[in-house]
C-alpha cells in the first residue's frame, strides 16, 4: 500500500478511547442516512447511543454516490478528528453493469478476462461511491448443494488463487488513491465452502492436512498479491468459529503469513459467538474476536458496548487497539480519504460512467468467455438463417439471469434470450413459450401444449432452463440439485416434438443434468451471464463465437456424488475402468458410478483442437532446476477458436496419498482455423510440494505423470523425476 500524506500517529495520540472505539465499529448506512430526522432507528434497536453514531468509522450498504456523500459530508462536520468514514459494499460480479457469477468467471480460465471486468467494476462502484470491495471470495468448494459456490472460482486451489490474485491486482490497481480503483477484502477465512453437507453456516470440520493443501492457498495468493483486507468466515473451524480461533487468526494469518492488513468481521459475526455457545456474554465475544485480530466488528456492537470496559481489566490492550486504528487509518489515508473523502463519486459521475455500451460490451464478452458447451451432437451452431425460431422455458424472455450478489445491478437491465436472439436476427419468426415455472414447488403443466405446439412448428428449438437466481448465493442451500419443478418433463415433450434443439441452462451452481444430458444433443451452460447474457446466448448459439469456456466445477450425475472433484486422492481399491457403474469391492455408487457428467476441465468447441505433442527438455528435475515443457496444440475444424490448454501432474508415490490429478498450469489460447500454437511452461520444485502427513511442506524425490488435455481425459502423458 502506498503511504500517503496523513500523519497517522499524531491523529491517534489525540483521539479519545471512545473515537478510537469508533473506528472498529462498522454499521449499515441506514443507522446515519436519517439519524437527524427519526427519534428511533435502527441505532436504538440495535442499543447504541445517537451520539456514538458520529464516531463511527465505517459504513456498508448504502445506496449510491448521492446518499454517500450526504453520509460523509454530515460525518465530517460532526467528527471532531475530521477522520473520513469508509464505505465498504459487496462488489462481486458488478456494480451497475453486472457480469458473471465468479464460478463463471473461473469457467472462462482467463485472468484477462477477470482482469477487464474488475476494472469495469471498480470504475463504477467507485463513482457510486464504494471505496472497499468485499471481494475476491476465493473458499474452496466440493459440493454443489452450497449456494455460495456462485461467489467462488471452483474446485482447483490454483485455478481460485490466480482468479482470486487477479481481482485484487484488477481491483486495487497501483496506486490505491487512485478514483478508479477499490480497495478489496478477501474472504471469508477459512473453509467456509467445507460446510457440511453444503448446508450454509455450517459446521466445517477438516484435518489440518487438507485444510492447507486445498482450502488455504487461495486465501494465501490474496495477501501475496496485497489484498488490503480480510473477513473470517461465519463457520466453526474444527470446533470454533473463525472471528474467535486462534490458531487460524493468529498462528496462520499474523505469525505464518505476517498479514498486516484490517480484518474485519462477517456481518454480525462477532454477536453469532453466543449462538454458536462459545459464551453467553456480549463481552467475552468482544474480548474473543478482538483478541484474535479483528479489527472491525460488522453490525453487532460488542465493541462499542465492551472494549473500554475490557481495557481497563487489562484484558485488552490499549496499544492493541491503537495498531487497529492505525491499520484502518493507514487504510483510509492510501485511498487518499483524507484529502479526497468522496473520491469525486457523484450521481452524475455514476450515470455517465454505468452501463455505457463500453460497459455491456465486456459483460458480454466475459458472458461470451463463461460459457461451457457441455455437450454437442452437431445441432449448435444453428444457422443464422433460421426461419422459425422456438425459445421454450421459464428462462426464455426472462430479465432475472444477473445472478445472486449483484449489487446494484437490476433485472430489467439484463437482455433476455428472446431480446438477444431478437437482435441478432430481426428477421426470423421467434415463438415464445414459457411452459412451466423454474420454482421448486410449481408444477403446474398447463403451459406444455402450446410449448410442444411452438417445438413442432418450429425449425429450431432453444429451451431455456435452470434454476431461479435466489436459488444460489448466500442462505440458498439446495439438498436436489436438478432443474426444478417439471422443467425435465417439458424438455423431454419437447425434444420428442423436434430433435433439432439446444439447452441452454442458467444456474448458480452445477446442476445433476443426466436427464436432460440423455434426451437432448446440445447443451450449453450459461450459469447467471449478468446483463448481457441473451446477447451473450445469441452470438454463443448461432455462431458467432465460439464457446471456449470449461467446466470450474465438477457435475454430479447425482446429488449423491456430492462431494464431488477431479482432484482426488488414490483410493487402495480403485475402479479398473473408471467408466464401469458396478465394480464390487471397488471404491463407486452402484449403478451410478463415481465419474461426474461433466469434470471439471470439460467443455467444447465448434472447432476441433489436436494437442500434437507435449515435448520436455529434461526428464529429470533437479530441486533448483525447471523443466520446460512445450505443448503443441492445432485447430484442425474450420473455425477459430480458444483453447484452455491445461497441465495437470501426478505424484505417483508419497508419503500422504497425492491426488490423481492436480492442475498446475494453464493457458487459454486463440488459434484460427488450420493454426497450430506452441503453449511453454515451467515446472519447478515449489510446485511439487504438498502438505505431509505432520503437516510440514515438503516435495519428496519420486516419478511423476505429467499430462495435458482435460481432467479425466488425457490427451498426452509423460513422465518425469524429481531428483
Ligand atoms: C456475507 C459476506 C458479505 C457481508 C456484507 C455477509 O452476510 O457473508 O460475504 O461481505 O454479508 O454484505
Amino acid at each position: 500500500m502506498k503511504k500517503q500524506k496523513t500523519d497517522i500517529k499524531a491523529l491517534i495520540s489525540q483521539m479519545t478511547i471512545d473515537e478510537k472505539i469508533g473506528q472498529l465499529i462498522q454499521l449499515n448506512a441506514n443507522f446515519f442516512a436519517d439519524s437527524s430526522a427519526d427519534i428511533t432507528g435502527p441505532w436504538e434497536k440495535l442499543g447504541i447511543d445517537k451520539e456514538a453514531l458520529k464516531t463511527i468509522g465505517s459504513t456498508l450498504n448504502f445506496h449510491g454516490a448521492d446518499e454517500m456523500v450526504a453520509i460523509q459530508k454530515k460525518h465530517l462536520e460532526e467528527d471532531r478528528n475530521k477522520i473520513p468514514m469508509l464505505f465498504m459494499m459487496d462488489v462481486i460480479h458488478g456494480y451497475r453493469t453486472i457480469y458473471p457469477i465468479p464460478l463463471a468467471m473461473g469457467a472462462s480460465f482467463d485472468p484477462e478476462t477477470v482482469t477487464e471486468c474488475s476494472k469495469m467494476a471498480a470504475r463504477e462502484a467507485s463513482a457510486g461511491g464504494i471505496q472497499v470491495t468485499f471481494t475476491p471470495m476465493v473458499d474452496y468448494v466440493r459440493d454443489a448443494r452450497w449456494g455460495r459456490v456462485m461467489e467462488t472460482c471452483g474446485e482447483d486451489p490454483y485455478l481460485n488463487s490466480v482468479m482470486g490474485a487477479t481481482q485484487v491486482k484488477a481491483f486495487q490497481g497501483d496506486d490505491l488513491s487512485d478514483r478508479d480503483n477499490l480497495a478489496t477484502c478477501v474472504k471469508h477465512f477459512a473453509a467456509y465452502g467445507g460446510a457440511e453437507a453444503g448446508r450454509d453456516y455450517n459446521t466445517v470440520e477438516i484435518s489440518e492436512r487438507l485444510l492447507r493443501e486445498y482450502y488455504l492457498p487461495a486465501y494465501k495468493a490474496c495477501i501475496d498479491a496485497g489484498v488490503t483486507m480480510l473477513m473470517p468466515s461465519f463457520n466453526t473451524l474444527n470446533g470454533v468459529p473463525s472471528i474467535a480461533n486462534k490458531w487460524l487468526m493468529k498462528k496462520v494469518l499474523k505469525d505464518e503469513w505476517g498479514f498486516e492488513g484490517v480484518v474485519i468481521s462477517d456481518y454480525n459475526a462477532v454477536g453469532e459467538l453466543l449462538k454458536h455457545g462459545m459464551t453467553d456474554s456480549t463481552k467475552d465475544a468482544a474480548e474473543m474476536s478482538f483478541n484474535c485480530g479483528c479489527d472491525i466488528e460488522m453490525m453487532s456492537i460488542t465493541y462499542y458496548l465492551h472494549l473500554k470496559e475490557l481495557i481497563a481489566e487489562g484484558k485488552v490492550s490499549e496499544k492493541a487497539i491503537d495498531e487497529a486504528v492505525e491499520r484502518i487509518l493507514t487504510l483510509k489515508d492510501a485511498l487518499g480519504l483524507f484529502e479526497d473523502p468522496t473520491r469525486g463519486a457523484s450521481s452524475e459521475k455514476e450515470a455517465a460512467v454505468c452501463l455505457t455500451p463500453e460497459h455491456r460490451d465486456i459483460s458480454r464478452r466475459a458472458a461470451e468467455a463463461c460459457a461451457v458447451l457441455l455437450k454437442n451432437d452437431g445441432v449448435l451452431p444453428f444457422s443464422e438463417s433460421t426461419k422459425k425460431i422456438a425459445l421454450i422455458g421459464p428462462f426464455a424472455d426472462s430479465k432475472e439471469i444477473k445472478g445472486f450478489w449483484a449489487c446494484c445491478g437490476k433485472d430489467d437491465e439484463c437482455v433476455s434470450v428472446y431480446e438477444g436472439i431478437k437482435a441478432l436476427l430481426p428477421d426470423a419468426e421467434i415463438t415464445v413459450a414459457r411452459g412451466c415455472s423454474a420454482q421448486w414447488n410449481e408444477l403446474d403443466k398447463d403451459g406444455f401444449d402450446e410449448a410442444v405446439a411452438a417445438a413442432k412448428n418450429a425449425d429450431a428449438v432453444i429451451l431455456c432452463l435452470g434454476e431461479p437466481q435466489k436459488y444460489s448465493g448466500e442462505g440458498n442451500s439446495r439438498a436436489d440439485i436438478g432443474l426444478p419443478g417439471v422443467q425435465n418433463e417439458l424438455a423431454a415433450l419437447c425434444l420428442e416434438a423436434n430433435k433439432n434443439t439446444a439447452a441452454l441452462v442458467f444456474s448458480g451452481r452445477p446442476l445433476t443434468l443426466c436427464e436432460l444430458d440423455a434426451a437432448c444433443p446440445a447443451i450449453l451452460e450459461m450459469w447467471f451471464p449478468g446483463s448481457e447474457g441473451g446477447s451473450a446466448a445469441a452470438n454463443l448459439l448461432f455462431g458467432k463465437v465460439n464457446p471456449s469456456g470449461k467446466v470450474s466445477m465438477s457435475f454430479p450425475k447425482a446429488v449423491g456424488q456430492c462431494p464431488i472433484y477431479y482432484n482426488h486422492p488414490s483410493t487402495g481399491r480403485p475402479k479398473r475402468k473408471p467408466e464401469d457403474v458396478h465394480q464390487p469391492y471397488a471404491s463407486n455408487y452402484i449403478g451410478c458410478g463415481n465419474l461426474p457428467l461433466y469434470p471439471f476441465g470439460h467443455g467444447l468447441s465448434y472447432t476441433e483442437f489436436t494437442y500434437e505433442s507435449m515435448e520436455l527438455d529434461t526428464h529429470e528435475l533437479t530441486k533448483d532446476g525447471k523443466i520446460t515443457v512445450k505443448v503443441t496444440v492445432k485447430n484442425t475444424g474450420d473455425r477459430a477458436g480458444k483453447e484452455v490448454v491445461q497441465l495437470y501432474i501426478h505424484d505417483l508415490y508419497a508419503s500422504a496419498v497425492r491426488p490423481i490429478q492436480q492442475l498446475v498450469a494453464f493457458e487459454k489460447i486463440s488459434l484460427s482455423a488450420g493454426e497450430t500454437k506452441t503453449v511453454t511452461f515451467e515446472i519447478s520444485e515449489p510446485m511439487l510440494r504438498f502438505w505431509d502427513a505432520e503437516c510440514k511442506h515438503i516435495s519428496e524425490a519420486g516419478d511423476f505423470d505429467l499430462f495435458v488435455g482435460y481432467a479425466d481425459h488425457p490427451y498426452i502423458k509423460d513422465t518425469f523425476k524429481l531428483i
